[in-house]
């Protein structure tokens, strides 16, 4: 017996009287008496109760079941009958298989994780090392079937556009999208090298060159950064292109998608996107992709902090862009303690701010904390912030950069903290305007903010033509046509208009201080495919990852990849990466210098 009639989900009343075969793992077992034993088997699909009954089956058969170890597999023979009450927990509830016979297909070791025991999982190190066990858990199994579902949806939504689903290379030359390359020595080339994708953005811009006008590939990343909680090495997205369209365009196509999968997996309409600019995305939540589904919004109160004498805003305004930024909580005096408040001043301190003055408003007035160095602003500061008795107000006073940035993230803590993100709500919106480029003060140079393929905003093509290398306050302000979808507080997909004239290209090179040698070494076949008649395109790459991290729940981006890599970048079920031998390195023209 290694076959099934019937999978393990799918027996219901209708069955009742029927003769079923099932395979399948020990989930469970209860004994109720020495001649009558309970075991339930599960499978993918599902679980169903097996009986064991020494008065119906034959009497050597509850002591065999009572031998059978969780996790073991299992087949079994036996009739379908209607249980006295029904165990609605499971669908197959209605029912259970009187068993007539019994076959051991496998048995298990002592198994260190037990798939029926979700309230004692061992630590992820353990679920990782044996995710064949771990991959068992009905949740697991429930997020691979999303996972599934999403993937094709994907091919149908896009199929049903007109969109072709392309291959492109794995092994190819870097595109520069900001990480790290994870780099393949060639064999046949001595001294050279592939670079891994960390994404198909030049292949896709490529084919749109090459006629194909809707592209999709739903493909692997990878980009040798360190992994967190929403970010792996080795990502998957559902990548697309088009050709001949504008923003809008992209941007009402892409939406439906992401409304077609919440409708199908969720059953939640989603209401059309906002959109918001970058820079009020970065004025009101201090970041570029803003959770809305709670205020806290940033407020800037420069103008009256500056008619104070408090140290802390005197230095921050004298910065070059300095700035002082508030946050009213409502209701924050009572639960945000000093030692939560004190707190925040050490979690502000990762993103270079100094701390957080904090004061409270009580009887109409500003008390404790740093109220009476405010005492001359007061009201002023309690009308523009809107601030009732009760509320906490927490203060940033930097540059623009790192006050924003700060207070940014303080407000996704001081959400959590009061407990203000409401359960099932899916705010998603759009952000617009990115700025083309993005000054790093370690490299003292500009980085495209997306990448450097992306097109100025039409609006901003001649002044972008037109602009000076040295004019940093300048290249700075231009805006791109890139957008970014966010749901929840969380980036799910990435894109833009592209540069479809080479000109453009070039000049986007010669801003980020990129030489015309540097430019037709890395990226001669671009600047030619552009010469050649490109089509005006653009697109969007979604992060498949994190779009199943909502859609199942989870924080954690290794609960929705079967085989992920560990905090450490580690497959710590295959041991991966590992030693090769010196011969195997020897073909490949490379020689190892780590120690040993
Ligand atoms: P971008 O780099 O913004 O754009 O990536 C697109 C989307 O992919 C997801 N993502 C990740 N998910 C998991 N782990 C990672 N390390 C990771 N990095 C990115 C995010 C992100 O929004 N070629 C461009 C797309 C384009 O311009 O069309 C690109 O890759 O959800």
């Amino acid at each position: 017996m290694r076959t099934r009639s019937h999978t393990a989900g799918q027996l219901r009343e209708e069955h009742t009287g029927e003769s079923v075969q099932l395979c399948g793992w020990v989930h469970a077992r209860r004994e109720q008496s020495a001649g009558l034993v309970f075991i339930d088997v599960r499978d993918r699909y599902g679980i169903t109760q097996l009986v064991f009954d020494a008065e119906d089956s034959g009497s050597e058969l509850p002591p065999q079941a009572k031998g059978l170890h969780l996790e073991d597999v299992i087949a079994v023979r036996g009739q379908v009958r209607a249980r006295e009450k029904t165990n609605k927990r499971i669908e197959t509830g209605a029912v259970e298989v009187v068993v007539t016979e019994l076959e051991v297909l496998s048995r298990t070791a002592s198994p260190p994780l037990i798939p029926s025991d979700e309230k004692n999982l061992p630590a992820e190190e353990t679920r990782l090392k044996h995710r064949y066990l771990d991959l068992r858990r009905p949740k697991m199994q429930d997020i691979l079937r999303t996972r599934h579902r999403v993937s094709k949806l994907a091919r149908d939504y896009f199929d049903a556009q007109g969109f072709l689903e392309i291959e492109t290379p794995n092994l190819c030359r870097s595109t520069p999208e900001g990480a790290r390359d994870f780099l393949v020595p060639s064999r046949n080339q001595p001294g050279m090298w592939y670079a891994l994708p960390q994404s198909p953005q030049l292949f896709k811009q490529i084919l749109m060159v090459g006629g194909a006008d809707r592209y999709l590939q739903i493909c692997r990343c990878f980009r040798d950064e360190d992994p967190r909680a929403d970010r792996q090495a080795e990502f998957t997205q559902i990548d697309c292109e088009m050709s001949f369209v504008d923003r809008k365009e992209v941007l009402a196509i892409m939406e439906g998608f992401a409304r077609s999968v919440w409708k199908d997996v969720m059953g939640v309409d989603l209401p059309a996107f906002p959109q918001i600019t970058y820079q009020e995305a970065m004025d009101r939540y201090g970041i570029d992709r803003p959770d809305t589904r709670y205020e806290l919004e940033l407020v800037d109160v420069s103008d009256l902090c500056a008619k104070t004498e408090f140290k802390v805003f005197e230095e921050a305004l004298a910065k070059p862009r300095g700035v002082v930024k508030a946050i009213r909580v409502p209701g924050g005096a009572d639960k945000l303690t000093r030692k939560i408040t004190d707190g925040y001043s050490k979690f502000v301190q990762d993103f270079g701010a100094g701390g957080v003055p904090v004061t409270k408003v009580a009887g109409g007035t500003l008390e404790a904390g740093i109220a009476k160095f405010v005492e001359p602003i007061a009201g002023d500061l309690i009308d523009r912030l809107g601030a009732k008795n009760g509320d906490t107000i927490l203060f940033g006073a930097d540059t623009y950069s790192v006050a924003t940035k700060a207070l940014g993230e303080l407000r996704q803590k001081v959400a959590k903290d009061m407990d203000l993100i409401p359960e099932g709500a899916w705010n998603f919106l759009w952000v617009v305007d990115f700025p083309m480029f993005e000054w790093d003060e370690e490299t003292s140079r500009f980085y495209a903010m997306h990448h450097p393929f992306t097109a100025p905003a039409d609006h901003e093509l001649d002044r972008f033509m037109g602009m000076d290398p040295s004019d940093t306050e300048g290249i700075e302000s231009i805006v791109s046509d890139g957008y970014d979808m966010v749901c929840n507080g969380s980036e799910i997909g990435g894109g833009s208009i592209r540069i479809h004239q080479q000109d453009v290209q070039k000049k986007v090179f010669q801003l980020l201080g990129i030489s015309d040698e540097e430019a037709k070494l890395k990226f001669n076949f671009l600047l030619d495919a552009l010469s050649y008649g490109a089509p005006p395109h653009g697109g969007i790459a979604f992060g498949l990852d994190r779009l199943i991290m909502h859609l199942t729940g989870t924080d954690n981006i290794r609960d929705v990849i079967a085989f992920p890599k560990s905090l450490t970048g580690m497959d710590l079920m295959c041991e991966a990466p590992n030693v090769v031998d010196d011969e195997q390195l020897g073909e490949l023209h490379v020689k190892s210098t780590a120690k040993k």
